[in-house]
């Protein structure tokens, strides 16, 4: 996560029961790297004490005794001043009022009105109050004035009652955290499009042909590219995983699903990190295939090329300023990768051994190999599939500029 290591992170906690989950969130930002300021509001002391975001920062959490305190002129202004993000997690309807009309009388709202840095808002309270004309109107209000917003979810309220207004989990909301801290990054204002995941052809309606992608390598590369600031596409194969908070999502299954919807978009940059089928059964079964008729004999045919569909757009027509393949190969790695680098027309390619068990198919890390179209390489050690995605980003972001 190294968009958030070093960064400065006020993170102001109000009077809601969600508190507790903002340690939480205090906590992983923390881990991320973040030197993360905690000020509390008087109501938000209520629900949890300084001393348990002090024990997992490791820094002072702040209240209004520091408003008043010896440093008062300057404590709001420093702290608003040297912010990279004031993030204000859980946000009540209150705090959000006091924000909409530039109140300040408390260190968090002084802070607010002081800061410089952008401001993200996790609104928590209950679903009348959310609804009510009067918060609409603040929250609005705020959205207007470039306040980032992240929620609230559906969900059981503190009141017992269902409805709008739950506080974002804390994992999601670190993802909020990153999309905002990576809005002017070398990618910003760049559309990228990433494709993950094994790609599924149909034998009939039960049985399909895959393979081993889990989609890792392809959602860090997601995640990479909004850290880097870009609007992102993922399409991907259906996973485990949690798409990365700011990814627009389009779900398919085959090579086809995924050719059509890569025909719909345009981009500044493909990312095809996707295992996508080479083969697929010629013929789908409409009712699922019985044992006892004995063992079928499956007819493949060649699944479409999407990359060399994509990247042989007439040019003039090219929808792809910088095309990336990956190359997941058992044997002479380099060869066959050098070769579909020409003969797929791509920019680079991510050649990965599939072979090694901790480069791949599967597992956290990779070992990559770069190879461009002008001849150069670049030999990536083994490092995380994050690493590599956020180098594979780097050369994105040079290519373009
Ligand atoms: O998902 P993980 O578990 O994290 O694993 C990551 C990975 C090993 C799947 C990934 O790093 C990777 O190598 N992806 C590409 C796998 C692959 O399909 O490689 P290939 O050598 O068969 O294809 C070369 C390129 O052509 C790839 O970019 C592929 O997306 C593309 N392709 C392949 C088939 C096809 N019909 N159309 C294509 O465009």
């Amino acid at each position: 996560m190294s968009i958030l290591s070093g960064k400065h992170i006020l993170l102001g906690v109000t009077g809601s029961i969600a508190a507790y989950k903002a340690t939480d969130l205090a906590s992983k930002l923390t881990q991320a790297g973040a030197q993360v300021d905690v000020i509390l509001t008087g109501a938000g002391e209520k629900f949890i004490t300084p001393l348990t975001f002090q024990s997992v920062t490791g820094r002072k959490a702040f209240t209004d005794k520091d408003l008043w305190g010896d440093e008062a002129h300057v404590m709001h202004i420093s702290l608003g001043k040297t912010a990279d993000l004031l993030v204000i997690a859980p946000c009540t309807a209150s705090t959000m009022a006091k924000l909409a009309h530039g109140i300040a009388d408390n260190l968090l709202t002084v802070t607010a009105l002081a800061s410089t840095c952008p401001i993200l808002i996790a609104p928590a309270m209950d679903g009348g109050m959310f609804d009510h004309p009067a918060t609409q109107k603040n929250l609005n209000t705020l959205l207007s004035r470039g306040c980032l917003v992240a929620g609230p979810a559906a969900g059981h309220l503190a009141s017992g009652m269902t409805g709008v207004g739950r506080m974002l989990e804390p994992m999601e909301l670190v993802g909020h955290v990153r999309a905002a801290l990576g809005k002017h990054g070398t990618l910003a204002g760049k559309k990228v499009i990433v494709t993950a995941g094994g790609t599924q052809e149909a034998i009939d309606p039960v049985r399909v042909i895959t393979n081993h992608s889990s989609g890792k390598q392809g959602y860090a590369l997601a995640q990479a590219a909004i850290d880097a600031g870009a609007e992102v596409t993922l399409i991907t194969t259906p996973t485990s995983l949690t798409p990365p908070v700011g990814a627009k999502v389009v779900n398919v299954k085959s090579v086809q699903e995924m050719l059509d919807a890569l025909m719909n978009e345009s981009a500044d940059a493909l990312i095809m990190a996707a295992a996508a089928a080479d083969f697929r059964p010629k013929n789908i079964a409409q009712n699922k295939l019985k044992k006892r008729d004995g063992i079928p004999q499956i007819e493949l045919e060649a699944a479409p090329d999407i990359l060399k569909t994509v990247s042989g757009s007439p040019v003039g027509a090219k929808r792809f300023k910088v095309t990336v393949g990956f190359a997941a190969e058992s044997q002479s790695l380099l060869e066959n990768a050098s070769e579909k680098l020409k003969s797929k027309g791509l920019d680079f390619i991510a050649a990965n051994d599939i072979s090694a068990t901790d480069a791949g198919f599967a597992v956290e890390t990779n070992r990559i190999t770069l190879l461009f179209k002008d001849g150069t390489q670049e030999i990536l050690p083994l490092m995380s599939k994050t690493e590599a995605a956020e180098k594979i980003t780097e050369h994105i972001a040079r290519l373009l500029e």
